[in-house]
């Protein structure tokens, strides 16, 4: 199959696509959890130990307002008879759950805002600020080109992840290698992937709202880094972390937000897109809408169309 049918299939922008053993979803069902995290969802960690702060005070953080907690509510099962999620893709929590909205915990100062590339690299790899370290197999740091103009953000790494150390390794980061395609963007070239939390919360539950707080400055520090012209959030938790929000998807679709000074565009996490193949076309639109926001951002700062370094 030629590269642009390949590509026009897989954004769904073609004939409706149905992956082989998978029902497509009504519209709609795109706030309900899948059927592989129904028990999942919503189950609060035994224990909550204190953690130790593991860095020395240096310059207060900002914390956190909220953390975001999924909760499984009676009936929320797919209605299709699409196999479990995991036969896609290992997945932590997703877009389509709802949200519990707890107050913040207070963040301990940290330095990580003063942290070079190898530095932050070495103390995410080291880090045990955390009950996510201990079940940890790798840290899940981030991928791609460390200068450039389109950021993409996740959730948290999978079990295929955290084996490899790789954001977006799984069912789900081919098809978001594939929209990207599209662009002319890829991550070995002119695209930065990260996630929100950085090792793999076990048996992909939702996570705590320290764990949040805990990972948040990496992820700010890397976003001040790469000093990206577009976001590009993927998901609910990841758009309502960035955004300090309780919003639905749907929602915060389809506007541009700001995230410390930088254009954010959400779109659904590439997951959800495998069993809901009905909005890959909206994902898409998602994408154009990012495109645009990118090249008013270039023209804003005096940087000719064909000059760009990322995206056409
Ligand atoms: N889902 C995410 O949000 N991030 C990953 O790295 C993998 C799956």
């Amino acid at each position: 199959m030629a590269l642009d049918e390949m590509l026009i299939e897989e954004l769904g922008i073609g004939p409706v696509w149905v992956r082989r053993g998978a029902a497509a979803l009504t519209p709609g069902e795109d706030e309900r959890p899948p059927v592989a995290q129904v028990t999942e969802a919503g189950t609060p960690v035994a224990v909550r130990q204190e953690p130790t702060p593991a860095e020395p005070p240096s310059q207060p953080i900002e914390a956190p307002t909220r953390a975001i907690r999924h909760e499984a509510k009676p009936g929320d099962q797919p209605e299709s008879d699409a196999p479990p999620l995991d036969a896609y893709d290992d997945l932590p929590w997703t877009d389509e759950a709802p949200v519990h909205v707890e107050p913040a915990v207070a963040e301990a100062p940290s330095d990580v805002h003063t942290l070079d590339w190898d530095a932050l690299a070495e103390r995410v790899a080291n880090c045990e600020r955390c009950r996510l370290c201990e079940r940890r197999t790798n840290t899940v740091f981030g991928v791609g080109d460390r200068e450039a103009d389109w950021m993409l953000i996740g959730e948290a790494p999978g079990e295929n992840e955290d084996k490899q150390g790789e954001p977006f390794v799984g069912q789900a980061g081919k098809l978001l290698d594939n929209m990207l395609r599209a662009l002319t963007l890829s991550r070995q070239s002119n695209v930065y992937i990260a996630n929100v939390i950085k090792c793999r919360p076990p048996g992909n539950r939702n996570p705590e709202l320290d764990e949040v707080a805990r990972c948040e400055p990496y992820l700010q520090r890397q976003v001040e880094l790469v000093k990206p012209k577009v976001i590009v959030a993927m998901g609910r938790f990841a758009a309502q972390s960035l955004l300090k929000n309780e919003a639905s998807i749907s929602s915060m679709r389809s506007r541009v937000h700001e995230y410390r000074g930088v254009p954010v565009i959400v779109t659904y996490h590439p997951a959800y897109l495998l069993r809901s193949l009905q909005d890959k076309s909206k994902a898409w639109a998602d994408l154009c809408l990012a495109r645009k926001t990118y090249r008013e951002a270039l023209a804003a700062l005096g940087v000719e169309q064909g000059a760009e370094k990322g995206g056409i």
